[in-house]
């Protein structure tokens, strides 16, 4: 099983003057790890369905093409996504997208779902650990799928999806939602215990329900699908990103100023908001939003651990860590959840910092960063190094962006909205 870097990297680089404040509104849209999985859920529904609000990541492209490569018609519409899979015909998906992202193994519980048969290759996507697909696997087979491996390919068929127990050993959010999709139209009750609560989940949950699907209980441990014939359309708004909400808000607190983020549920971001607030920033909540306002002089946040929802996001851990690397006092950090998740330490150190990595811990010891020349080797870590160079005096470069522009569209757009000196070139 292999985690490959993204193909079509460019020599583009962001240029960017930092030590500037940022000011006003910025707006966040669907979060892209809802909408991966609910492109994939799409595949299952025989008739049109439209996701709005919805961003033109590297991600989500490469996940309509694969879409496309089974027959299904796709495209980006009025700021959102229309799919139509009425003609899905195909059951292999195409090796180099699918080793581009990880996501492209939802594709799994769909196909399987739809056609009774499913041949993908091993899926890419960000280098942050080993990211096995057993529990995704465990959990269809124990719907009564058979698998089959030959080289970088895995094949899986069955007669019919059969409803079950199945009980994953940790919450994976990828093998919930893989499962939620292959018990959908399954025969019978499945009953999914030690399930992710994440938010995208309960979006899935949504989702399929506003089809005609039922499933209950996401956002909790323990899952409940009772199996369907068939799914209908529907135009469908995912939660906003919190990831990218939170991406925002740790970026103002650390360069300063005032920011209004739009389109988030302050629930969602809940565990940022309190190490934000420990670090000096101030945060209002209010529905649909938070704003932050930071003077831009922070303390060390301390202790932050990485956990599943809803605790401190393993997908925040990077850019909390430019935050800690650049404030006052010590701060440990914990990463739980991925084991190779400190590829930005290296970058964040040539900008002057004081980290120390023992196996999945780091202590950072801040101090003030100088600019340097900076290589994203993933995507957040990517973000976490643009929010370094935002806040740090002088001009620092990023390269490494396709990346960052996985998960992130126009960042740097989004970025000089608000009054940031970066450009892409
Ligand atoms: C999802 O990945 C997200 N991706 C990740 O976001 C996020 O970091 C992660 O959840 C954790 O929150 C999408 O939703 C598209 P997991 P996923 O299965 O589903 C182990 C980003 O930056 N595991 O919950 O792949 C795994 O190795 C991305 O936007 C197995 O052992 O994460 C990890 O240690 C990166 N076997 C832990 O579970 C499996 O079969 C949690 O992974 C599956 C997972």
């Amino acid at each position: 099983m292999r985690n490959r870097i993204p193909s079509g990297e460019t020599n583009e680089k962001y240029i960017i003057s930092g030590g500037r404040k940022l000011n006003g509104e910025v707006r966040i849209m669907s979060a892209k790890n809802s909408l991966l999985p609910l492109i994939a859920c799409s595949v299952m529904v025989n008739d049109e369905v439209f996701l709005s609000d919805c961003e033109r990541t590297s991600d989500a492209e490469n996940m309509l093409d694969i879409v496309r490569g089974l027959g299904g018609k796709c495209h980006f519409d009025n700021g959102g996504i229309c799919l139509d899979c009425r003609h899905i015909n195909g059951h292999k998906t195409n090796a180099e997208l699918t080793g581009k992202l990880r996501s492209s193994v939802f594709i799994l519980g769909p196909l399987l779902s739809r056609m009774h048969r499913a041949d993908i290759c091993y899926p890419g996507g960000c280098d942050i650990g080993l990211r096995p697909i057993d529990l995704h696997l465990t959990g269809l087979s124990s719907l009564g799928v058979k698998f089959t491996s030959e080289g970088e390919r895995i094949a899986g068929e069955c007669t019919e999806l059969k409803g079950r127990e199945v009980t994953l050993p940790l919450p994976s959010v990828g093998a919930t939602e893989n499962i939620i999709m292959a018990a959908t139209m399954a025969e019978g009750r499945t009953v999914i215990r030690g399930a992710a609560a994440e938010p995208e989940i309960i979006d899935l949950q949504r989702f399929i329900n506003m089809c005609g699907g039922k499933v209950s209980g996401a956002g909790t441990g323990r899952i409940c699908v009772d199996g369907v014939n068939s799914l209908h359309g529907c135009s469908f708004a995912p939660s906003g990103d919190r990831i990218a909400a939170g991406t925002f808000m740790i970026g103002c607190a650390m360069c300063g100023g005032d920011v209004d983020i739009i389109g988030v549920d302050a629930a969602h971001v809940v565990s940022v908001t309190g190490l934000l607030r420990a670090a000096g920033a101030e945060i209002t909540e209010r529905i649909g939003g938070v704003r932050v306002k930071s003077s831009g002089n922070l303390r060390a946040p301390g202790r932050i651990e990485t956990k599943p929802y809803p605790g401190f996001p393993t997908d925040l851990q990077a850019p909390m860590t430019a935050l800690a690397a650049s404030a006052k006092g010590t701060s440990y950090i914990i990463e739980n959840l991925f084991e190779n998740r400190f590829r930005h330490i290296p970058q964040l150190l040539k900008m002057g910092a004081d980290i120390t990595v023992c196996g999945r811990a780091a202590t950072v010891r801040g101090r003030k960063l100088h600019p340097a020349d900076l290589v994203a080797e993933d995507l957040r870590g990517g973000a976490a190094l643009v929010l370094a160079a935002l806040s740090a005096d002088g001009t620092s470069t990023v390269s490494g962006l396709s990346h960052i522009d996985r998960g992130y569209y126009k960042l740097d757009e989004r970025f000089r909205a608000l009054g940031a000196d970066i450009i892409r070139m």
